[in-house]
C-alpha cells in the first residue's frame, strides 16, 4: 500500500481484498488444515516453493486468513513481509532460532518480560547461545558489550515493567558495524507509535495478545522484517509449528482496523492517570514515558510519535501498600497481560517477572512496590476515580 495512505486508512484497508470466490467483504476465517491441489504437479511445485501458494496450515504462508494478517502488520511496521505466530513467546523463539547457532552471542536489554528474560537465560544457554544482559539506554554500555560473535541485539523498548527507554536508531547502527540483527520488540508502544524498522532496526516483533488483538481474548504473535531475513525464517516456522490459528488471524485483523482509534485513547488516558498518580501523596515515583520526569523522555520523543497506555509506579509503603491498592480497585482488573479496552493492574515482582531473580530485579528497578498498569479505553476520569478511592484504603 502506497507511503502516501495514512497510518489510520492503512490499519483498516492494508492486506485486505474482497474473497475471490463468493465475494465477502469481510476476510473469511479459512479454518482448514490442508490445501487440495490441481494435480500431483502443482503439489510438487508448491513444495519446492517453484509456484506460490498454500500446502498445509503449518507451514507459511499458512492460510489466506494469515496472509491478509501478515500483510497488514507488514506495512504497518513498513516492513517487505510478516509471520504471524501461536503467541508473542514463539514469535521471539523463532526469531532467535532462525539466525543464532552454538557459539553465538545475543546482547539484550537487561529488562524484559519475564518469559523472554528466562528464555535467554535457561534455555538458550543450554543451546551454546551465550547472552549477555545490558542496560541498553547506556549506549556506552551497550559499545562494550560487542564481541566477535555477537549475532544479535534483542531491544525491548519500552522495557516491561520499568517503563525504560534505549534508542533503536543508535543501536541498530552499532549492531549493522558489528554484523549482528537488530531485533525489537515493539509490544508496549505498536507501530501505531513506534516503527522500529524505519529507525534501523532488522526486525520488529509484536505480541499480538496484547495492542493488537486489542481485546484480552486471543494469543498471537507477529514478526515483520526485510525479505532475506523472512526467507531465513519461514523453514523454522514450518519446523518448529508454533503457529497463529486461523480464528485468532481474524481476531487480529479486526482488532486492527481500530488500532490508530484505540491507540490514541490509551494514550490519552495514560497521561492523565500518570498526572494524577504524579500529583498523589501517596505515590513515591510515576514511570511514564510521555512525562517529561521520565529518564528518558528525550529518547522517547525523538523516536516515538507517542507513549501508548503502559505505566508503572511505586507506592509509599511497599509490596504490602502496593497488595492493598490492586485489592481494592474496583473498576481496574488484577490480571496479568496488557493492551486490552479494559485497564489491567499488576504487581511484576511477584507475577510476570517472579522468575527472574531477586537481586536481579534489584539491580534493573523491578522492585518490590513496582505496580504495572495497562490503562483501558474507558473515560479516563473513572480509571483516576479508582484508583483515588483504592488508595484511599491504603
Ligand atoms: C513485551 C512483551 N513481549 C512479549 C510477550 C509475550 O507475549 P505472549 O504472551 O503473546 O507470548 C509479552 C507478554 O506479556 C510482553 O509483555
Amino acid at each position: 500500500m502506497k507511503d502516501a495512505i495514512k497510518f489510520g486508512t492503512k490499519c483498516v484497508h492494508a492486506g485486505e481484498k474482497p474473497d475471490p470466490v463468493f465475494g465477502a467483504h469481510t476476510t473469511p476465517i479459512f479454518q482448514t488444515s490442508t490445501f487440495v491441489f490441481e494435480n500431483a504437479g502443482q503439489g510438487a511445485a508448491r513444495f519446492s516453493g517453484e509456484e506460490a501458494g498454500y500446502v498445509y496450515t503449518r507451514i507459511p504462508p499458512n492460510t489466506p486468513t494469515h496472509s491478509v494478517l501478515a500483510e497488514k502488520v507488514a506495512v504497518l511496521e513498513g516492513g517487505d513481509a510478516g509471520q504471524t505466530f501461536a503467541s508473542g513467546m514463539a514469535a521471539i523463539t523463532a526469531v532467535v532460532l532462525s539466525r543464532l547457532k552454538q557459539g553465538d552471542h545475543l546482547i539484550s536489554t537487561d529488562v524484559v518480560y519475564g518469559c523472554t528474560y528466562s528464555l535467554f537465560r535457561e534455555v538458550l544457554p543450554r543451546l551454546g547461545i551465550e547472552v549477555s544482559f545490558i542496560d541498553t539506554s547506556d549506549l556506552a554500555a551497550v559499545k562494550a558489550a560487542f564481541k566477535e560473535n555477537t549475532g544479535m541485539v534483542f531491544l525491548e523498548t519500552p522495557a516491561n515493567p520499568t517503563m525504560t527507554v534505549c534508542d533503536i536508531g543508535e543501536i541498530a547502527c552499532m549492531a549493522r558495524e558489528h554484523g549482528a540483527l537488530s531485533v525489537v520488540d515493539n509490544t508496549f508502544s505498536t507501530p501505531y507509535f513506534q516503527r522500529p524498522l524505519q529507525l534501523g532496526a532488522d526486525v520488529s516483533l509484536s505480541s499480538c495478545t496484547k495492542y493488537i488483538g486489542g481485546h484480552a481474548d486471543l494469543l498471537g504473535g507477529i514478526v515483520v522484517g526485510s525479505l532475506d531475513f523472512m526467507r531465513s525464517l519461514y523453514p523454522v516456522v514450518g519446523y518448529t509449528g508454533g503457529i497463529m490459528g486461523p480464528h485468532e488471524a481474524w481476531l487480529c485483523i479486526r482488532g486492527l482496523k481500530t488500532l490508530h482509534l484505540r491507540m490514541e485513547r490509551h494514550a490519552g488516558n495514560a497521561l492523565k492517570v500518570a498526572e494524577f498518580l504524579e500529583a498523589h501523596p501517596k505515590i513515591a515515583w510515576v514511570r511514564y514515558p510521555g512525562l517529561p520526569s521520565h529518564p528518558q523522555h528525550a529518547v522517547a520523543k525523538k523516536q516515538m510519535s507517542g507513549y501508548s497506555g503502559m505505566l508503572s509506579f511505586g507506592i509509599l509503603g511497599g509490596v504490602e501498600a502496593g497488595r492493598r491498592l490492586m485489592d481494592s480497585v474496583r473498576l481496574c482488573s488484577l490480571a496479568v497481560s496488557l493492551g486490552a479496552t479494559d485497564t489491567l493492574i499488576q504487581h511484576p515482582a511477584s507475577m510476570t517477572h517472579a522468575c527472574v531473580p531477586l537481586d536481579v530485579r534489584k539491580r534493573v528497578g523491578i522492585t518490590d512496590d513496582l505496580v504495572r498498569l495497562s490503562v483501558g479505553v474507558e473515560d479516563a476520569e473513572d480509571i483516576i476515580a479508582d484508583l483515588e478511592q483504592a488508595l484511599e484504603k491504603v
